[in-house]
């Protein structure tokens, strides 16, 4: 095992040293197909949004200027178009971004609107940006100024306002805790207006004046207008040193709050079917302190495109053969390669060579954006212009207090069936972040909690079910509906909202300002009715059909959900017997499952040691 866990090892390194920083160019977010920036198509970075409906728009505009935006906005609201801001990179899986209005309607890109004000006093710094600055732009601006900001999104390549359009954090629950829009000041928002008024105006949002209207316009949705600056509060630049820590997680249940509490930056990432958890601790430490370190995260890291396409080939062959201890198998070694390498931090900006990582802010909270580059075989992971991850992404926040409930839950389903949970680890495991209470937008957390971030395999045809699909159904209708967990706004799939409706008690506030703002819902779309429950919409939220739980689209409760004529039948869960899964019955006899360890060198395919990576 050691020999190929190094060669893997040594191989990703290489790929590291090779290319260096360069990245691959994403395709753009909004392609159109007539002339003059018309007939338009959205994608999400994976090519499909949750519900797989095509999200179309008669045209798209580029504001650069706050002007440009009012007359956008003006525009539409004087046609009575439907309209949703997309930003550059569309990082969202729900359909959020769609105008909606059968094609007739208009994207709003922030694309090119991306200057970046940095206020270094008197009081509290301050950086305003522009709606479609960049992460990773905005830490890098404010470090230029001996200046930073706490807690964000892992990765650089998502737009700040997108960012609040979800609801989009970091780890931590000390101070305000990790989401952004804790730490907003004022936002400038474009809004309807009278025909007096031109169509549209601009409205300014004071941090404990205007929080009526603030606190929606924190996390928004989009379906209150177009923000068009956001002003942040900055601190003075810091480090951090941190260390990831390998742990069996035996006693996973009761580390959770621990690692919230003892570190200000901590996670932990959870990989059931090993029992391995990977603890983060992680503080900051004076700006004086030795290290370099810089966060190249693999997985969110540009990788040849090739290398994407063999993992997810082994995965398809795997799926179809319903092998999963292969998927075991290369899971194992993947997080023994991972480890070893240290996740692909660097404590020098090239090279890892131990924990703890030390290094300034800007350089370790969020990672590189997949942007600017010479080589255009690099790409991400998640990038659509190769045949590599379609997955699912679920996001759910569940309150501390459930949290060692749920535990033991997942855990007894990988006793009942070692082999069904195999799957996630290909996709980095359960990755498990502090999240506080909203102490201010409306639909924010309601709990402090730990949002689980669960990746795992989509098939490109919604009407073939995967492996073990029962399981991760079971998993989330017992997050929705045993442990009322929270879906984040921008990942999860279709039926990861159906609790929503009820979730969130300041939702009539929310609901309050959108209708003051724009009454004739312009800027709101089927998605967002459903998931608001505007006028009852909620009802229409799952689609109901042959094959629609095999997609996430609908909960089973008819075989026909699922797929009988492949053995798949609507069934109770094993450990939350209130679930109804699509669990395939014929020749699966569960209590002959034995526990079987993998290493790498079980890999005997080429595939499966190329989709270590
Ligand atoms: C690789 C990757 C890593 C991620 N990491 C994290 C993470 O660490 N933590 C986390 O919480 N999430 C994470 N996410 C999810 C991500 O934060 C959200 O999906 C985020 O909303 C995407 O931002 P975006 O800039 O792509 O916005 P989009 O997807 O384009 O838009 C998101 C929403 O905001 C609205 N919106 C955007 N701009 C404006 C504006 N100017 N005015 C009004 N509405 C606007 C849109 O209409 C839409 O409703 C990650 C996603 C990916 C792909
Ligand atoms: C980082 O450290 C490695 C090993 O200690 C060294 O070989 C390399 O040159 C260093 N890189 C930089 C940029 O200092
Ligand atoms: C399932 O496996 C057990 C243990 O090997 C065996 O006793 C039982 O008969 C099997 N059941 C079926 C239906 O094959």
């Amino acid at each position: 095992m050691e020999s190929r866990v190094r060669l893997i090892v040594i191989i990703s390194l290489s790929v590291f040293c090779w290319f260096g920083p360069t990245v691959g160019v994403a395709p753009p977010a909004v392609e159109c197909y007539g002339v003059g920036n018309t007939d338009c198509k959205a994608y999400s970075y994976q090519g499909l949004f949750s519900d797989r409906n095509e999200c179309r728009a008669a045209k798209v505009v580029y504001p650069t200027t706050e002007q440009e935006v009012i007359a956008a906005v003006a525009d539409g609201v004087k046609n009575g178009l439907k309209m949703r801001v997309i930003s550059k990179g569309s990082h969202s899986l729900p359909s959020l971004v769609c105008p909606g209005g059968n094609g007739a309607g208009m994207f709003i890109s922030t694309r090119d609107y991306k200057g970046i004000a940095v206020n270094t006093g008197p009081g509290t710094p301050t950086a305003t940006v522009e709606a479609g600055v960049m992460l990773k732009a905005f830490m890098d601006e404010a470090s230029r100024h001996g200046l930073t900001f706490p807690h964000m999104p892992y990765w650089g390549g998502l737009s700040i306002s997108g960012i609040l359009g979800t609801g989009a954090h970091g780890s931590g629950i000390w101070g305000k805790g990790s989401s952004m829009y804790e730490y907003v000041k004022e936002i400038r928002l474009v809004v309807p207006a009278s025909e007096e008024d031109g169509y549209a105006k601009v409205i300014n949002l004071v941090a404990g004046v205007d929080d009526e209207i603030l606190n929606a316009a924190r996390l928004s949705l989009g379906v209150l207008g177009v923000i068009s600056t956001v002003t942040l509060e900055l601190q003075p630049m810091f480090k951090r040193s941190f260390s990831l820590v390998e742990k069996s997680d035996v006693d996973l249940e009761t580390q959770v709050a621990l690692n919230a509490e003892q570190n200000e930056f901590g996670d932990i990432t959870w990989y059931p079917a090993q029992k391995l958890a990977v603890y983060r601790l992680d503080n900051r430490v004076p700006v004086v302190t030795t290290g370099e370190g810089v966060n190249k995260y693999i997985h969110l890291q540009p990788l040849p495109a090739a290398l994407f396409e063999a993992a997810r080939l082994s995965e398809e062959v795997d799926e179809t053969s319903g092998d999963g201890q292969a998927k075991c198998m290369r899971a194992t070694a993947q997080v023994s390669a991972l480890n070893l390498m240290g996740h692909g931090f660097t404590n020098n900006g090239t090279h890892f060579t131990g924990y703890p990582v030390v290094g300034f802010q800007n350089s370790i909270a969020t990672s590189g954006t997949c942007e600017d580059t010479t080589i255009p075989s690099l790409m991400c992971v998640w990038d659509r212009r190769h045949k590599g991850v379609l997955s699912f992404e679920e996001g759910f926040t569940v309150s501390f207090s459930n949290i060692p409930a749920f535990i033991r839950d997942v855990k007894a389903l990988v006793a009942l069936n070692p082999e069904s949970l195999c799957g996630i680890g290909l996709y980095a495991g359960i990755l498990m972040r502090h999240i506080k209470k909203s102490r201010s937008a409306y639909l924010g957390p309601i709990e402090d909690g730990v949002e689980l971030d669960i990746v795992y395999y989509r098939s490109r045809d919604p009407h073939v079910p995967r492996l073990y699909q029962d399981v991760t159904e079971e998993i989330e209708q017992m997050l929705l509906f045993k442990y009322n967990a929270r879906p984040h706004w921008g990942k999860s799939q279709v039926v990861g909202f159906v609790t929503t409706k009820d979730m969130y008690p300041e939702l009539p506030r929310f609901l309050k300002v959108k209708n003051q703002l724009d009454p004739q819902g312009l800027f709101s779309n089927d998605w967002t009715d459903s998931v608001l429950n505007v006028d009852g919409a909620a009802a229409n939220l799952q689609k109901f059909g042959p094959h629609c739980a095999l997609d996430g689209q609908c909960i089973c409760t008819e075989d026909i959900h699922c797929a009988p004529e492949k053995g798949y039948f609507c069934q109770a869960g094993r450990i939350y017997t209130e679930a109804r899964v699509c669990r395939k019955v014929s020749n699966v006899n569960e209590t002959s499952f034995a526990y079987l360890t993998h290493d790498a060198d079980s890999c005997v395919d080429p595939w499966c040691s190329l989709s270590i990576l």
